[in-house]
């Protein structure tokens, strides 16, 4: 009698397990979906802004140009340089709002750039010595994809520029065929990982989403005064399109 119940406790238990294992999964795929649909959209937005409205801004400025043409003494007005002056404003603003969307440089040249453009902002407005692999051979991954990985390491790079007080860095990316492996480092302070508030930033927590949409584990490694590294890797052979 008394081992039925027993056994029926531990049944009970397992069932408990089973049940809140499944509202995890269901908590990250719907979040991961969520970041997913996110993206996506930005993405439409960046490329509507910059190629739609950028490109009909391109031709405002070109035929304004045409009736300058015509009629010179036009620019001697300072109605028409204040009008000139507003759509030169209003393409940079496109320019912005969709660079911030969706950095152009990736969007026009790949991951790689993408990527080394961050440490070339490392090294020239930061002032850190940073040391990039890339090794992304024969990578075939889709735009969500990589606008995710480009933003896992635009926050991890924040992170370094805002807490690290570093001055030396080292990102690497490697493809081994069936995963792709990052890594960020550091030399600058460290943190208490364990410590951190759960109502604290939302940086790492977007990251940590973004690598379980991709299906991914992170590892970070850190302690006060001992630098920061993190380890990340991301399957290959699942060919998901997102
Ligand atoms: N490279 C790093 N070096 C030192 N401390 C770090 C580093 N990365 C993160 N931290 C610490 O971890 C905390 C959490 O980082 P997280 O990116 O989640 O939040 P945040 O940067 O404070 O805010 P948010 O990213 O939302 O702007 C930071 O506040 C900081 O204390
Ligand atoms: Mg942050």
């Amino acid at each position: 009698m008394k081992k039925n119940k027993e056994l029926a406790r531990q049944h009970r238990v397992i069932q408990e397990q089973k049940i809140n294992n499944l509202e995890k999964e269901k908590k990250i795929l719907s979040m991961a979906s969520m970041i997913d649909g996110q993206e996506s959209e930005r993405i439409r937005i960046a490329k509507d802004l910059h190629d739609g409205i950028g490109g009909l801004l391109t031709s405002v400025r070109t035929q304004i140009k045409r009736i300058e043409k015509e009629v010179s003494i036009l620019s001697e007005f300072d109605l028409y340089k204040k009008t000139n002056q507003l759509i030169d404003e209003a393409a940079t603003e496109v320019r912005r709002i969709s660079q911030n969307l969706m950095p152009s440089v990736l969007r026009l040249e790949g991951l790689e750039v993408a990527l080394e453009d961050l440490c070339t902002r490392l090294r020239e407005v930061h002032d850190l010595k940073v040391d990039s692999h890339f090794d992304f051979r024969e990578l075939n991954i889709s735009e969500t994809q990589q606008t995710f990985i480009y933003r896992i390491f635009q926050e991890l790079t924040n992170n370094i520029v805002k807490h690290a007080n570093a001055t030396e860095v080292l990102m690497q990316v490697n493809n081994y065929g069936d995963h792709l492996n990052m890594i960020i480092e550091d030399n600058g302070q460290g943190f208490a990982f364990d410590k951190l508030e759960p109502q604290g930033g939302l940086g790492l927590k977007s990251i940590q989403s973004r690598v379980d949409f991709l299906s991914g584990e992170m590892e970070i490694s850190t302690a006060a005064g001992d630098g920061t590294s993190i380890s990340i890797n991301i399957p290959l052979e699942e060919k998901r399109e997102v």
